[in-house]
């Protein structure tokens, strides 16, 4: 069975005192995860340490943290930035790589993702892997190109075990995230299905199955259950409802 996964990308948002509170309230109210669940949090750089303590306290494998970026370097004169070996050493063991506000604000392109995934995987840290178009894009109907050439560019280098093993994809149309415009079902299936028999070809039907794939852009309790009943949906990776307890957690009970 394929890993069922919400993870919540809180962005440059929450104070140190609100991002404990709010992983101490949603580990609190948190129902027995199942073997094939899984809950990550992604706060800030800054917060990755305090939070680790948080979530060692409860030592459940199934809650984890995540970083929202890192550089493909080691060590070095990066200013600002912040290495692979440093994120293991506070406990993060997921990293988002290509969110398109990356690609957008920071003009990461697909061969500098590459270098950031193939970074990770040698590391053994998993792989949250973004790819999404714009509105544009979608308006002129070319998103499956669009998306195909964002995963052959940074991904379809990989051996289908780096891929089955290290890798998550997230497909998050730019259009859906923070706009309170959710993709239809009907949409987010399509292209969930559209990367699944792309993986299917590249690879095999056997990687194409075991990856998971997350659904990204306006998520929220109304629309999660619906979304995530979906075939090809495995998940949610959630920005703004990712924020509260209160929104949080009805998502993470939209997990099956
Ligand atoms: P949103 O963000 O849920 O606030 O739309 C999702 C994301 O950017 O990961």
């Amino acid at each position: 069975m394929r890993k069922k996964i919400v993870a919540g990308n809180w962005k440059m948002n929450l104070s140190l005192a609100e991002g404990k509170t709010l992983i101490e309230d949603v580990v609190s109210r948190l129902p027995l995860l199942a073997e094939h669940q899984q809950v990550i949090f992604c706060p800030p750089f800054i917060h990755l340490g305090n939070m680790a303590s948080i979530l060692d306290d409860g030592a459940d494998q199934r809650v984890s943290l995540g970083a929202q970026n890192c550089h493909p370097h080691p060590s070095g004169a990066y200013t600002g930035e912040i290495s692979i070996p440093m994120l293991k050493e506070v406990g993060v063991n997921y990293v988002i790589v290509g969110h398109s506000e990356r690609r957008q604000y920071f003009n990461e392109s697909n061969e500098f993702l590459k270098l950031k995934v193939d970074a990770l995987i040698a590391s053994d840290v998993q792989v949250i892997f973004c790819c999404g178009e714009s509105l544009d894009i979608r308006e002129a109907n070319t998103q499956n190109e669009f998306v195909a050439k964002q995963l052959q560019e940074s991904l379809f280098h990989l051996t289908p075990d780096q891929l089955k093993n290290n890798v998550i994809i997230a497909y998050e149309p730019i259009w859906a995230i923070g706009t309170g415009v959710t993709a239809s079902t009907e949409q987010a299936q399509e292209m969930h299905a559209y990367i699944r028999n792309l993986l299917s070809s590249q690879y095999s039907n056997d990687v194409a199955q075991s990856i998971s794939i997350l659904y990204g852009g306006s998520c929220n309790p109304t629309n999660a259950v619906e979304l995530f009943s979906c075939e090809d949906v495995d998940g949610g990776l959630i920005g703004g409802a990712a924020l509260k307890a209160e929104t949080f957690l009805p998502i993470i009970f939209a997990m099956d």
